[in-house]
């Protein structure tokens, strides 16, 4: 596969290319037309189709990227895939005549199609994306129904109601990179698949059995309501009738643990120290620090003068709810008397500097202000462990957003929501590099789940700057920064690694999928993070590539591909030809909620049809003259 490191050349080519309105090619293309009408024949309701697919044949299915026949795929003049996406179409899909075509990508979701798996599909050789979800084709499909398909890179089956055994053929398929078979009702055990790069979702099947270990490294998520899938990712495999108790036996102990915890704490702060008082001053704590070595247990250090005091007792009296442990450590919300919220996180790995140091770099933590960013309000040292205490913030964070589950009436986070958002941490962002300009990493942990929201959804960072103080070793299984393609390949991150980061956030916000980097624990190559950037940005050209909650209309169209290629540029592998984060936040800055008429460059002529021809165009496995 290739490296996404061309794909803002490539965009900006298009841009020029469907502008010019190249011009037809001279190609002959009135057989495949009468194949598409023989193929016609044996669909029902082709309502949608019937404007075009007839005679007269037309001499040239495509121009330039545009298809003359609704439903076709274009790519430079040349006819190269069927899009029949929510057409209302049923019947029988008509192999044979579709073999007379040149079909790279078949595309039939969302349709009424129902009965057995289209015979013989494996007569479309040069076939690299079958679509056939929601739709409510039934059976089994045969062991060998993929047999000789070297091309096939993704295989798309969800929704339907599929029986029976996944098919072994499945595993003959070299390039095979997405299988999605969720909500069907495959049964048995899933195959031993060995593709690289191969990302797959069985969620609400029948399956049983373990989890082959070559998928061991796949989110949980994937596996979700089967009979009886059990091995990583998921529980172990075990005699049915402990799973129960055993699931139950680890909730209490996780519990137990945390709340023993906080007693021995609590216990150990009441004998050291009384309550301190609550007036101390930043310049105080400053004169006082020689002495801090007598304080070493009790005392909370505060780094802002605008938040109210309170000691370390009081912080465990208040009432506290587990957040959740991150990737760095756990965090409680607490509650004072005063009815303020805050947040309080536990780092165990935070010694990578020496106390003054690490009081130091908390206080230029606490200089910083700003409306984006999230304020560290205190903290409370120990050596071999830290809290941090944070403002809470209502809102939940962008990932619980854009991944959660909403209730039905709750409308998803829509276009302008989404820019407003990304505006923000751009200036969060800028903010950083200004007055931190001498940390490598300002950043360093920048994803969806750290992008918190208030009530009126704007966005505030949270864990940035926190590099400097984390172990080594630790921020480099658990950072982000310490994910990009610079970091894995070369060991060494720079003032352009959390561009990456930004990058793979604005395609998350965009399409609504959850990126596979944050995933990955450890450092290993991070050859699922670039599956993941090439699936959103190349390879997935007749799905739809923007999320459907942000309700967009077609008046922000040109603004979201914009947007889009802004992404595109800061998931630059080569970090000479990567933006710099200067340069990023400009054009975020510039982007408008709707297309205005005069902006010619993209809206007028970027068709949604020529984005998804874009898309091919810029995967460079896809080439006419490969096999
Ligand atoms: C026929 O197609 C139209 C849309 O093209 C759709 O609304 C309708 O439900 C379909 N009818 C049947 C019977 O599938
Ligand atoms: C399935 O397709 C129908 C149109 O046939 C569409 O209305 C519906 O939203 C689709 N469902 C999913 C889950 O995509
Ligand atoms: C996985 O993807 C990476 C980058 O796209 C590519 O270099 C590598 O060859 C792929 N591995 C396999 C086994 O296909
Ligand atoms: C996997 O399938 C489930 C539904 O069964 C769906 O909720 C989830 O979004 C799918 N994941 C991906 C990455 O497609
Ligand atoms: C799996 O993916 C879902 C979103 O699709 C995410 O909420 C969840 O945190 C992921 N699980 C793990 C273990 O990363
Ligand atoms: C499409 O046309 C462009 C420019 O004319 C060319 O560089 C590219 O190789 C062509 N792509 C294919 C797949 O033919």
């Amino acid at each position: 596969m290739s490296l996404p490191r061309s794909s803002c050349y490539f965009l900006s080519l298009i841009c020029i290319l469907s502008s010019l309105y190249i011009t037809p090619s001279l190609s002959d293309d009135t057989s495949y037309a009468k194949s598409l009408i023989k193929f016609k024949q044996s669909l029902t309701n082709t309502t949608m189709l019937d404007n075009d697919w007839k005679e007269p044949l037309v001499q040239n299915l495509c121009t330039s990227n545009k298809p003359n026949w609704i439903g076709c795929l274009c790519l430079n003049g040349s006819f190269v895939g069927l899009r029949l996406e929510n057409m209302g179409l049923g019947g029988v899909i008509d192999v044979e005549s579709l073999s007379e075509l040149p079909l790279f990508s078949l595309s039939v979701m969302h349709n009424h199609f129902s009965g057995p798996f289209p015979k013989d599909i494996n007569k479309l050789g040069k076939l690299r994306s079958l679509y056939l979800e929601n739709n409510s084709f039934s059976g089994e499909i045969h062991d060998d129904a993929f047999n000789g398909m070297k091309a096939m890179r993704k295989v798309v089956l969800g929704y339907n109601l599929f029986t029976g055994k996944i098919p072994m053929s499945l595993l003959k398929l070299p390039k095979l990179v997405d299988l999605e078979v969720q909500n069907n009702q495959f049964e048995g055990r899933i195959p031993d698949f060995w593709q690289g790069n191969l990302t797959v979702n069985f969620s609400y099947n029948k399956l049983e059995g373990a989890i082959p270990d070559h998928l061991s490294n796949q989110n949980a998520s994937f596996f979700f309501g089967n009979n009886n899938l059990c091995g990583k990712p998921l529980q172990p495999c075990k005699p049915k009738k402990y799973s129960i108790s055993k699931i139950a036996f680890i909730v209490a102990a996780v519990v137990g643990i945390a709340l023993a915890a906080f007693i021995i704490l609590f216990l150990i702060c009441r004998k050291r120290e009384k309550p301190l008082k609550y007036k101390k001053s930043i310049d105080k704590y400053q004169t006082e620090e020689p002495n801090y070595k007598n304080n070493e247990y009790g005392k909370l250090y505060f780094v802002r003068n605008d938040r109210e005091r309170f000691d370390l007792e009081e912080l465990l009296r208040a009432s506290a709810e587990v957040l959740g442990s991150g990737s760095f450590g756990s965090s409680y919300k607490a509650v004072l008397f005063s009815g303020q919220a805050y947040v309080v996180r536990r780092f165990r790995q935070m010694s990578n500097v020496g106390k003054e140091d690490f009081y130091e770099h908390m206080r230029r933590l606490g200089r910083l202000s700003h409306p984006n960013l999230l304020p560290l309000v205190g903290f409370y040292y120990r050596k071999e462990e830290k809290l941090l205490i944070t403002d809470y913030v209502e809102n939940g964070s962008l990932a619980s957003h854009l991944h959660g589950k909403r209730s039905p009436n709750q409308p998803g986070l829509d276009w302008p929501t989404r820019l407003r958002i990304i505006k923000g941490v751009a200036k969060g962002l800028a903010y950083l590099y200004k007055e931190l300009p001498t940390i490598t990493v300002p950043h360093g942990h920048l994803k969806s789940s750290n992008v918190l929201l208030n009530k009126k959804y704007e966005p505030i960072l949270s864990d940035y700057a926190l590099i400097p103080v984390i172990n080594k070793d630790h921020a480099q299984q658990f950072t982000v920064a310490y994910k990009s393609p610079e970091s894995t390949k070369n060991d060494h991150v720079t003032r352009k690694t959390d561009v990456w980061s930004l990058g793979i956030l604005i395609l998350e916000l965009l399409t609504g999928r959850f990126p596979a980097n944050y995933l990955k624990q450890g450092r290993g190559p991070s050859s699922d993070l670039a599956t993941w950037v090439n699936s959103v940005v190349r390879e997935e050209w007749t799905g739809e590539v923007f999320d459907k909650d942000m309700n967009m209309g077609r008046h922000g169209e040109g603004q979201m591909l914009r947007l889009l290629k802004i992404g595109m540029c800061c998931c630059e592998w080569d970090i000479q030809k990567r933006w710099d984060l200067r340069e990023a936040v400009e054009k975020i800055e510039e982007l408008k909620e709707r297309d205005s008429d005069d902006d010619d460059d993209y809206s007028s002529y970027v068709s949604e049809g020529d984005l998804y021809s874009s898309r091919a165009m810029t995967d460079e496995g896809f080439s006419f003259s490969k096999a």
